[in-house]
């Protein structure tokens, strides 16, 4: 055989290019996977952007290679399999980027070419990074919502979306026949810092940022853990809308979001021109970071809503709009050193101490580290030079270190063998990341426990923070949450700052505090793993603190919300001397510890439903927990199972077993619209 036989039967060379197209499909496809179905990008949206647009080009040269399967000719990942799919009535589409002046301009100008001596209103709002949503209203009724998924079909994830409180189960006023509104879904920033704090406490691994602990919310299958991470939704666009008279423009569009009751962001800028586009821009880029969702561009877009149609769109994107897509914030500086914090816990948090530098709209000298893999993983040294940012444009985080800066004076940083607030041994739980400090007693622990007890969401403690639990446990005043109880004026008026009017205010919320519910009390006294809204339900099964610690673990996991892991934690709890003894001293104190509670075993006398058990089951428009309290506030109590003893089941969507039981058990069922009819009776049809 010749050589020249040999490569007739060789296919013909592939170029370069041809080869780069495949390489850049491949990528964008596993990256798309990586955003769209795991929420786990590991390139940065302008990284994403960068092969994007390479790959747009290169088969804009070669139309020849053109091909359905390209991720050019689709929006997304295709949605998982565990949710329903569901086709949207109109597809959503997703925005070109622009990230330049220019850019902007070549898009005003495109504008006016395609529309020909046209005036062409202009509106720029916020890019809210979230996840993408579409719900369907049908005569005002939310009937389904669905993530985008691949633009055509998305995740029907009705149930979840049933749980934001921001988005009513009913519109108000004139509504359209079928109306298919969209947004985003979103963790706000607070609730995202939160939830890290906790998980750092709990030595869990933190989570990334917003967008990605909501699309994660979103894909749980239990409602209920949906509701407690706390999601909140804006609203910007329609797809269907059936009815006599549609908006004229997307301001008015707007309005009829806020009269239809549904949230929308707080301010839209309009322009005529491309500076005056440019001019907005950079005022939203100047306020961004005040907005309670993490907002990574603005979005220009038409006004007029006629327009849109005649402006057309591509198969990917519409030409009536654009992103702007704002340069990510990050700042150099140094890493002077890495403290150690003890949290109430006694888990051991590396902080790194920086020299103070601008970001994100605020000035950071300190970022946790959280734990020691976490320095290794980055290897930081402290005097390196790092880059810092603001994770969830809320939480201070030290990017990487910049290791072509250093000189070689950077020192490596070790975990300590010891506590370095009270010198106690450091254990390590096999298979946690965390290290903690052993000793209850350790003086840092018991100041966040005291603040802990005192904080917002705990037993809500006025003029008790950080700062005033630090000097009073300096001052020898506080070994346990008890002592607050035992504080008296002659031992405050001495210390500094502690004027008349400030103890005496002081000394009364304290006093106060003794009558908070007993679910204040139980999230504020640190039971591992229980939050409010555990606290809640906890308080809302078992009624008192005695029946609740006399509880065994049977009794516990019954509890619905309830898993197995927190109901061994709490049965744990309860069983440890030290705790027998505090609660001990705090019945002495006088503390509530359920028996006066509205919704405790005494109901409130006079409220409508005095005297009722209700049961809670299905679906319903607000979270469960909400209804819950609805029943409380009127003096019902709420237990989890239904029994003869029950006197209402509360049936939401797609009740089950309970429901079942109580019919069988002739117990009284009322549907949501009745429950509310009963409570209000101003729930209409
Ligand atoms: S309008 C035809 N307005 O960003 C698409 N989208 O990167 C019209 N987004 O798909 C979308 N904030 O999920 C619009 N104020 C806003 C937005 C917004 C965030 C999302 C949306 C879109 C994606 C494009």
């Amino acid at each position: 055989m010749t050589d020249d036989d040999l490569f007739s039967r060789l296919p013909p060379p592939i170029s370069e290019e041809a080869a780069r197209v495949d390489f850049l499909r491949r990528e964008i496809a596993h990256h798309d996977r990586l955003y769209y179905e795991q929420a786990k990008p590991e390139i940065s949206d302008r990284e994403y952007d960068a092969l994007y647009r390479e790959l747009v080009e290169l088969e804009r040269a070669h139309p020849e290679w053109a091909s359905s399967d390209s991720p050019t000719q689709k929006v997304g990942g295709r949605p998982q399999g565990a949710f329903e799919q569901v086709r949207h009535l109109v597809p959503m589409q997703s925005l070109d980027n622009t990230y330049s002046d220019e850019e902007i301009a070549e898009f005003v100008g495109r504008l006016h070419r395609l529309l020909p001596d046209e005036e062409i209103p202009l509106t720029i709002e916020p890019k809210v990074d979230g996840v993408a949503i579409a719900l369907l209203y049908e005569k005002g009724r939310l009937v389904r919502a669905a993530t985008r998924g691949d633009g055509t079909t998305g995740d029907e994830v009705t149930r979840n979306i049933r749980t934001i409180k921001e988005i009513p189960a009913l519109l108000s006023g004139a509504v359209p026949e079928v109306l298919e509104v969209r947004g985003e879904v979103y963790l706000p920033k607070e609730a995202f810092a939160r939830i890290n704090a906790e998980r750092d406490e709990q030595g869990l691994p933190v989570f990334a940022n917003p967008r990605n602990t909501a699309a994660g919310s979103l894909k749980q299958l239990d409602p209920n853990s949906v509701a407690q991470r706390g999601l909140s939704a804006v609203f910007y666009g329609f797809g269907a809308y059936e009815s006599e008279r549609k908006p004229a423009t997307q301001q008015e569009f707007f309005q009829s979001l806020k009269r239809w009751g549904l949230p929308t962001n707080a301010q839209i800028w309009t322009a005529k021109t491309a500076a005056e586009v440019i001019a907005a821009i950079r005022e939203l880029g100047a306020t961004r970071h005040d907005f309670p969702f993490e907002t990574d561009g603005a979005v220009i877009k038409v006004d007029d809503i006629a327009q849109h149609a005649r402006l057309g769109s591509t198969s990917k994107a519409p030409r009536w709009a654009i992103a702007y897509k704002y340069e990510p914030e990050q700042a150099r500086t140094r890493l002077l050193d890495i403290m150690i914090q003890v949290g109430r816990s006694g888990v051991l948090t590396p902080v790194a101490e920086l020299e103070p530098v601008f970001v994100a709209g605020s000035t950071v000298a300190r970022a946790t580290l959280h734990n020691e893999e976490e320095i290794v993983r980055k290897d930081l040294r402290i005097g390196d030079w790092v880059l810092v940012e603001k994770a969830g444009d809320v939480i201070p985080a030290v990017v990487k270190s910049l290791t072509d800066e250093r000189n070689g004076s950077e020192r490596s940083f070790a975990m300590p063998s010891h506590c370095p607030v009270c010198g106690a041994a450091v254990t390590r739980t096999e298979g946690e990341v965390a290290v903690r400090c052993g000793n209850p007693a350790c003086a840092a622990q018991v100041r966040r426990r005291i603040e802990y007890f005192s904080s917002r969401n705990a037993m809500d403690i006025a003029g008790l923070g950080e700062a005033v639990v630090t000097q009073l446990a300096e001052a020898g005043l506080l070994h346990d949450v008890s002592d607050l109880y035992a504080l008296t004026a002659g031992q405050l008026l001495p210390l500094d700052r502690m004027g008349e009017k400030s103890v005496e205010n002081l000394l009364s919320a304290i006093a106060s505090s003794k009558e908070q519910p007993l679910w204040r009390l139980l999230a504020a006294l640190g039971i591992p793993h229980v939050g409010v809204t555990a606290a809640r339900t906890l308080s809302a099964s078992f009624g008192t603190l005695d029946r609740l610690s006399a509880a065994c673990l049977e009794e516990l996991q019954a509890v619905e919300e309830i898993g197995s892991i927190m109901a061994n934690a709490i049965y744990a709890w309860f069983r440890r001397s030290e705790v027998m003894a505090l609660l001990e001293k705090l019945r002495t104190a006088g503390l509530n510890f359920g028996e006066r509670d509205p919704q405790g075993s005494v109901p409130a006398a006079g409220g409508k439903l005095s005297g009722t058990i209700w049961v809670l089951t299905g679906t319903l428009s607000i979270p469960r927990e909400e209804a819950a309290e609805m029943i409380r506030v009127q003096g019902g109590k709420v237990s989890s199972s239904v029994s003869a003893k029950t006197t209402c089941l509360l049936a939401g969507e797609e009740a089950g077993s309970k429901l079942a039981r109580a019919q069988k058990l002739g117990v009284k069922i009322l549907s949501e619209a009745e429950f509310r009819n009963l409570l209000e009776g101003t729930f209409s049809e």
